[in-house]
């Protein structure tokens, strides 16, 4: 069995919806503005006392159950998430305990937005070279830990979330390929500058807040989200006219589009779900890909690929034979 599948999928959002009319209320923004510029609607909150966890462990659990996995069968956990409940034990470590999972491997990937991707990259090759049979793959973020509710630059454009899906091993291919990239040299462009290593040491009365360019973010994105499409079609020797669906990143409806014209699909070819819950980091493309699956959208055999971009930067994608 050199392949993995996909077996299964799950997410997890938050009970809270703040709406665009709500953000209204406290800050200098307008729904209108916020549709247009992103098409986010609404966004999910977790709980104060909600952690990574605790979202990942019902999405985990949903992806097993959909798979008809017994937790005693994952051979491995890979965790995409940049809001870890602890600095240690990792969230993957957690969860394993949580899960009631075996003395398998267990760990998190910091990769931001393409967390997830970053994730089921490592899942995929720890199943073709036979170390594992099956893996628990999860992204997860709460964002909104790290929003300054301030600044209408970020704050609209977060909310919290979770997906998984179970890999299994295979004799047919289930993921074709996964591509993984990133460039440091913007790190400026979006993060967050508190860390342990540097003392914790946030601005006057800032917290742990996150920053970003949005503008400049924006063009990067575009620009690099249309390279790696073309890497991963190359790759496999696959034409646009091959792929049956896109399922992106869900930070911003405009770069969704760009994506989809240069890959020359029509809107009703791409998932979309960030009209919803808008950026949900790690979480997003599991969550796209849970509904998908779950709606009964995307149906076994159909080709989707999937990309992601975000802050260090990183980007990745994956296509995969559902
Ligand atoms: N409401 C109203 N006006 C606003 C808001 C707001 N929420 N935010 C900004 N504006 C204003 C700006 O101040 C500016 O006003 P000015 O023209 O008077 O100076 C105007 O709107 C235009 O601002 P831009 O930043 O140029 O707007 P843009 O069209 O670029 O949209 C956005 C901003 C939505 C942030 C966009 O740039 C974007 O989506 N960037 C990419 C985000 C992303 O994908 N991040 C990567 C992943 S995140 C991660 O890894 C954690």
């Amino acid at each position: 069995m050199n392949y993995s599948r996909v077996a299964g999928t799950g997410s997890y959002l938050p009970e809270k919806i703040v709406t665009n009319a709500d953000l209204e209320k406290i800050l200098d923004t307008s729904d209108q503005w916020i549709r247009e510029r992103t098409g986010i609607c609404e966004r999910r909150v977790a709980r104060a006392d909600e952690t990574s966890s605790d979202m990942a462990e019902v999405a985990g659990r949903r992806a097993m159950e959909a798979a008809a996995t017994d937790p005693q069968e994952i051979g491995l956990i890979v965790v995409g998430t940049t809001t870890p409940d602890l600095v240690f034990p990792s969230t993957a470590c957690l969860l394993q305990a949580r899960l009631g999972l075996p003395d398998c491997g267990a760990m998190d990937v910091n990769a931001a937005c393409s967390g997830f991707l970053y994730a089921l990259s490592i899942a995929d090759k720890y199943i073709r070279c036979g170390d594992a049979k099956k893996a628990l793959v999860i992204g997860v973020d709460k964002l909104t830990a790290m929003i300054d509710w301030n600044d209408r630059g970020t704050a609209v454009l977060f909310g919290d979330g979770a997906g998984a899906v179970v890999l299994e091993a295979s004799d047919e291919a289930g993921i074709l390929s996964t591509h993984i990239h990133a460039a440091g040299r913007h790190s400026g462009l979006l993060g967050v500058d508190v860390g342990v290593s540097t003392g914790f040491k946030a601005e006057p009365g800032g917290g742990v807040r996150m920053k970003m360019k949005g503008n400049e973010v924006f063009k990067v994105a575009v620009r690099t989200l249309g390279r790696i499409v073309d890497e991963t079609l190359e790759h496999n020797q696959m034409e646009q006219s091959d792929l049956d669906w896109l399922i992106p990143h869900q930070a911003n409806y405009r770069i969704i589009t760009a994506t989809a014209r240069k890959l020359g699909m029509t809107m009703d070819q791409v998932v979309v779900t960030v009209d919803k819950h808008g950026n949900t980091s790690a979480g997003s493309v599991p969550l796209a890909l849970d509904a998908a699956a779950r709606s009964g959208k995307i149906k076994r055999g159909e080709i989707l690929l999937l990309e992601a971009f975000g802050g260090g930067f990183t980007w990745a994608s994956a296509l995969i034979k559902y």
